[in-house]
């Protein structure tokens, strides 16, 4: 019998969906209602050590192909968000904290509170593309990528999963620093950095300028980074950018993907799309004779289908 549960670094999950960083995730209760919605794992909004309002308005611009978004990384602080992660681990499913931070230190002490409050896993958030002095302007050195693991490692006992950028010439480097790092997935990839601008106004529509774009428009971006990482690392690859459907999702499944994160659907299609996108994995699966996910990993790769 085919069936859709995967296993993500010991993380038992019941189908290869989790909700993505930065979409109703800032309160337990919203990520019990995702979890209640399908999803086979949460990733949290990603904290920093003290609250921060984030940036002014307009913080999106809605596209034809997606969403540009400069949030400013706006949380309530990690001491404030513990109580969230108890909450959504109501739900059921693996609860994923993801962290930012300033410095080395920062962003070790802060994966050390994330399980301290009960997270099953670590999500080290690398690639914020445009926060100055957080996310890309760190994730985007091997050398630091590779410290920043190992440091954060040695904080937790529960796996340590790092989201890296697209907004390198070799995002494949970047996975192979954090493998070497202790990191014990790699999540790719975080938005890319974009900017639109208003004719009348004469000026960029976001307050930030620049923001981080998803969506549609970045789905052939991830599977190709995913599918470069594949190559290079041992360890399992999450895939996430664009994905809306089960041929989404197989796309970076077959690329090499363990399992999937859904972001901006979930904003464009409602909380709906975890269950659609299983249900039609699984179609898949029963009609071109696939048993388990993990049996199409990777299968683009020559040799390997
Ligand atoms: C923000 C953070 C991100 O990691 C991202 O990809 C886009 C936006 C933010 O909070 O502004």
């Amino acid at each position: 019998m085919a069936h859709l549960s995967v296993t993500l670094c010991g993380l038992m999950m019941k189908n290869p969906t989790m909700l993505a960083s930065g979409v109703l995730d800032e309160t337990g209760r919203s990520m019990l209602e995702v979890a209640k919605a399908g999803a086979g794992a949460l990733v949290t909004k990603s904290v920093g050590k003290e609250p921060r309002q984030g940036h002014g308005n307009p913080t999106i611009v809605e596209l034809q192909c997606g969403l540009i978004n400069a949030m400013g990384l706006p949380n309530p602080g990690m001491e404030i968000y513990a109580a969230e992660v108890k909450e959504a681990k109501k739900g059921g499913v693996p609860v994923i904290g993801s962290v930012f931070g300033g410095t080395e230190d920062e962003i070790a002490e802060l994966a050390g509170l994330m399980s301290k409050a009960g997270a099953d896993a670590v999500e080290l958030n690398l690639s914020c593309p445009h926060a100055k002095g957080y996310g890309a302007e760190l994730g985007s050195t091997p050398e630091l990528v590779e410290s920043i693991c190992r440091k954060a490692n040695k904080q937790v006992r529960i796996p340590l999963l790092a989201k890296l950028t697209p907004n390198t010439s070799s995002i494949s480097s970047l996975a192979v620093a954090a493998e070497k790092g202790g990191a014990d997935a790699v999540v790719a990839i975080n938005t890319l950095k974009a900017m639109a601008i208003s004719p009348e106004a004469r000026m960029p529509i976001l307050a930030n300028k620049y923001g981080g774009l998803s969506g549609p428009a970045i789905k052939s971006i991830g599977v190709r980074c995913v599918y470069e990482i594949f190559e290079s690392v041992k360890i399992p690859i999450v895939g996430v950018g664009g994905i809306s459907s089960g041929r989404d999702a197989l796309e970076y499944v077959m690329a090499g993907a363990t399992a999937v994160q859904i972001g901006t659907a979930v904003w464009t299609e409602g909380l709906d799309v975890f269950n659609k996108t299983s249900r039609e994995i699984m179609q898949f699966m029963e009609e071109n004779g696939f048993e388990s996910v993990k049996d199409m990993v990777g299968v683009a790769h020559p040799g390997r289908n």
